[in-house]
């Protein structure tokens, strides 16, 4: 979600500032801000609606000197996008940039408007600014009035404030929305993300839930929840920032599309011998929990859901243990029955999602044997957070339209199920031959993305639909639900995924020339089951469009695409699946001509619920 880049140093910030966001861009966003003060002590404000590069043109044309500043982009919301309520807000001598929500605002605002206070916006936000500013009149410092205001909040927030008449110091605190301190030499920074930070360090320390901070050009202190002094251990980052650079692509996200053959070779890199699953691969003692662990409780959100769901079928069928899937923003919610011996699951591309962490959290209370998330960012809060973790080694994902990352999940979780399967009856030989299906990933990867330009043509015919249907079954039917997220992301195409036995209970209705169905069809056991149902919408004059295995013979004609995908084992049949999918919601949207990499209203990173 937004991004929120800080410094405090001798030289010149406001470059470094907005360089920070250019690199939080991929999140998604709908205006941005900086606020610099100048060493005599003025402050300079500068905020625009749209793209940082707006901000960054209006940065080049007006001087904004000075060593301290902070930095946002927004995604709204409180109050409509627009220059007045982009961050920084202002209060009297306070500036602030903050990520997530305050729950309390409307009576906060009361109060303050009560004691004379003027609001310049419709955010949430504003009303740290006047509250830090009101708490300033009774406190020693910064840091403590900032330490009384939080005491007053409700929700989430990331937040950074500094003090127009004290330009030595930043104070920032953190609940429910991440924030590293970035150490340098003379220097330090602050951001939601370390990626912004790259450019000036690669020493990190991650705040905790609650952690108030006070930062120096030398110095950080840090308090938890209880206002106690804490250490904080400082990493030394070995991420890297590829996002600048699309080479030869035309967006980032059919670079990611091309980077999962690699991506996946990295994942598998080191983890499997010729027999099974390494132990380590999920951790320290992973090999002991995994022998306890009779009932997995999966959850994600969006994308991450859905390769949940297919582990499901995994672990059920090849794991020998029961297993729930639930949406995040669901579970967190609901009473639910914890299984004895019971593993918690979180899969998420970004570490961040907030109702995926505040499941974990709720999880911990509840008598789960433990924890485990797979994930593509190290430090994120879910792996700092988790018993265990597995890291997807994705690379950094930029298309907000998650693609490489979800490829790089199932792997995971086909891992997941070999660790876990071969305490449950797994034979060795089921192992081995999981091994090598998984080992063959990579070139078959390569062969389906060779369909691309069949695919580029089969999307112009998508053109001018307004709605779609995509079918499956079995461990296929999540892949269906995938690919119709993706192509309602992007293309702004409406789609619905369906179990293809599901069709005669109602959506059938729907079926007519308009309404394209896309079929993934692999040759499984399900198949003359999926066979039938695409019968049933061809006799009601449906238009398919069917990814099928060459030996699951389907016929091109006039009322039916096929494009023949390559024949792979069964249990790698839903990653091939996907790409197919991905390509064709990529090219629909380059028709439609939409903002493939940041599709309007959304945003990559999740951090409010
Ligand atoms: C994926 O294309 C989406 N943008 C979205 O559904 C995403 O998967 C979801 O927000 C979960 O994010 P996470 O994996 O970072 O937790
Ligand atoms: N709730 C705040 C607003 O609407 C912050 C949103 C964000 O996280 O960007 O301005």
């Amino acid at each position: 979600m937004c991004g929120i880049v800080g410094a405090v140093a001798q030289r010149d910030v406001v470059e470094i500032l907005v360089e920070g966001l250019r690199r939080l861009e991929y999140r998604g966003y709908d205006s941005a801000g900086v606020a610099v003060i100048s060493n005599s002590g003025e402050l300079q404000r500068l905020r625009r609606l749209g793209k940082v590069k707006e901000l960054s043109d209006a940065v080049k044309l007006t001087p904004t000197p000075g060593g301290t500043g902070i930095a946002h982009t927004r995604w709204a919301t409180h109050g409509e996008p627009s220059e007045r309520n982009a961050h920084p807000h202002v209060s009297e001598k306070i500036s602030v940039v903050h990520n997530g929500i305050i729950e309390n605002h409307g009576p906060l605002r009361e109060m303050l408007k009560g004691k004379g206070y003027v609001f310049n916006s419709d955010t949430d936000t504003e009303v740290i600014a006047h509250l830090v500013e009101e708490e300033l009149k009774t406190s020693e410092s910064l840091l403590s009035a900032v330490q009384k205001a939080v005491k007053q909040f409700n929700g989430a927030y990331g937040t950074v404030l500094m003090d127009q008449t004290d330009p030595s110091r930043l104070v920032v605190a953190r609940s429910g929305s991440p924030l590293v301190i970035g150490l340098g030499i003379g220097e330090n920074f602050i951001a939601s993300d370390q990626l912004a930070l790259l450019p000036v360090t690669r020493r990190f320390m991650f705040l905790e839930e609650g952690d108030v901070a006070e930062i120096t050009r030398t110095t950080v202190r840090i308090f938890d929840k209880n206002g106690a002094p804490v250490e904080r251990v400082a990493h030394e980052s070995n991420v890297s920032y590829d996002a600048g650079d699309k080479g030869q692509y035309r967006h980032f996200m059919l670079k990611e599309i091309y980077e999962q053959p690699f991506a996946i070779n990295n994942t598998l890199e080191g983890r499997l011998n010729a027999e099974s699953v390494l132990d380590e691969t999920f951790g320290n003692g992973a090999a002991e929990l995994f022998k306890k662990v009779k009932h997995v409780q999966i959850v994600a959100c969006g994308t991450s859901y859905h390769s949940g769901m297919v582990a499901r079928y995994w672990l059920e069928s090849l794991g020998g243990i029961s297993c729930n899937v639930e949406i995040a923003s669901e579970f967190r919610y609901r009473k639910s029955f914890v299984q004895p011996n019971s593993l918690l699951v979180s899969i998420s591309q970004s570490g961040e999602t907030a109702d995926t962490l505040a499941a974990l959290r709720l999880a911990k209370e509840a008598g789960y044997v433990g924890s485990l998330t797979i994930c593509n960012v190290a430090g994120s809060s879910l792996v700092r957070e988790s018993d265990l973790a597995f890291m997807t080694r994705a690379g950094a994902e930029i298309g907000v339209a998650s693609t490489k990352a979800f490829t790089t999940q199932l792997v995971g979780l086909a891992m997941l199920t070999l660790a876990i399967g071969k305490y449950n009856g797994l034979t060795a030989a089921q192992q081995k031959d999981m091994v090598e299906a998984l080992r063959s990933l990579p070139a078959k990867l390569e062969q389906t993305l060779e369909l691309a330009s069949s695919i580029e043509k089969l999307a112009e015919e998508f053109a001018d639909k307004h709605n779609s249907l995509f079918l499956g079954r079995g461990d296929q039917y999540p892949i269906a639900m995938e690919g119709a997220l993706k192509l309602k992301e992007i293309s702004y195409i409406h789609a619905e995924a369906y179990a293809a036995g599901e069709l005669k209970h109602g959506p059938l209705a729907l079926i007519d020339a308009q309404m394209p169905i896309i079929v993934v069809a692999p040759n499984n056991e399900l198949l003359e089951k999926l066979q039938s149902n695409v019968e049933e919408v061809r006799a009601r004059g449906g238009i398919l469009y069917v990814f099928a295995d060459a030996n699951a013979h389907f016929k091109s004609d006039a009322t039916q695409r096929v494009v023949n995908v390559p024949h792979v084992h069964p249990l790698i049949a839903p990653i091939i699946y996907t790409i197919p999918l991905q390509l064709l919601s990529y090219y629909v949207a380059i028709i439609k001509g939409t903002d493939v990499d940041q599709p309007r209203n959304l945003a990559k990173s999740v951090t409010v619920e």
